[in-house]
């Protein structure tokens, strides 16, 4: 019997077209799917922050919240939500970005973090970063540090990366496609 040597990127499937002609979606339930990919994943997430003081885990609706449970659970610390707009039933701060076309808004709990508290913010995957930048934004308007931002996959063309590192921040990323 051979060993199994599949690597985190391995277990990412493409989907064609999707949601439109001519994007090549990366379909991150595969690796969620899979005992060994969803803990190689876990795992690795944390490997830049081993040693550092993490406070909470803030996780990017939706796929955000799968791994960022995942990756406070393996911590012990908390996890909190940054989710869009309407969905959190307390008092909310709100941060608008841009898409393609109009804007988005995410929304945190404006009791969820405390000044001080180090962050670490986690989602599946950095496009153009206006998703991220926000929850930093959110995070920051509360006081805390965000000590890193953690994903999965980074699709460097679409220029995220750039942007967070612009703003000051530490990017950490599994796996990159084209
Ligand atoms: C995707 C992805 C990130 C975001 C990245 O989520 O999971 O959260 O887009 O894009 P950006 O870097 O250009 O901001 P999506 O908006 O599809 O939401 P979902 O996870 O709720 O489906
Ligand atoms: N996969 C998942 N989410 C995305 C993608 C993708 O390829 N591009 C932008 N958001």
């Amino acid at each position: 019997r051979s060993r199994d040597t599949r690597e985190v990127r391995d277990y990412i499937r493409t989907i064609v077209d999707f949601p439109k002609e001519g994007i090549l979606f990366r379909d991150v339930t595969t690796l969620f799917a899979d005992a060994r990919g969803f803990r190689m994943a876990v795992d690795q997430l944390l490997n830049p922050y081993a040693g550092e003081q993490i406070d909470k885990v803030v996780g990017l609706e939706a796929r955000g919240f799968i791994l960022g449970g995942a990756v406070a659970h393996q911590l012990s610390v908390g996890f909190v939500p940054i989710r869009k707009k309407g969905k959190l039933p307390g008092a909310v701060l709100s941060q608008a970005y841009e898409l393609e076309y109009g804007e988005a808004v995410v929304e945190i709990h404006d009791d969820a973090l405390n000044p001080g508290d180090r962050v670490l913010i986690v989602d599946d995957l950095l496009a153009t970063g206006g998703t991220a930048a926000a929850g930093i934004a959110l995070c920051e308007r509360l006081g805390a540090e965000v000590i890193g931002c953690a994903f999965v996959i980074d699709l460097p063309e679409l220029g995220g990366r750039k942007l967070l590192e612009e703003m000051g921040h530490e990017v950490f990323a599994l796996t990159a496609f084209e």
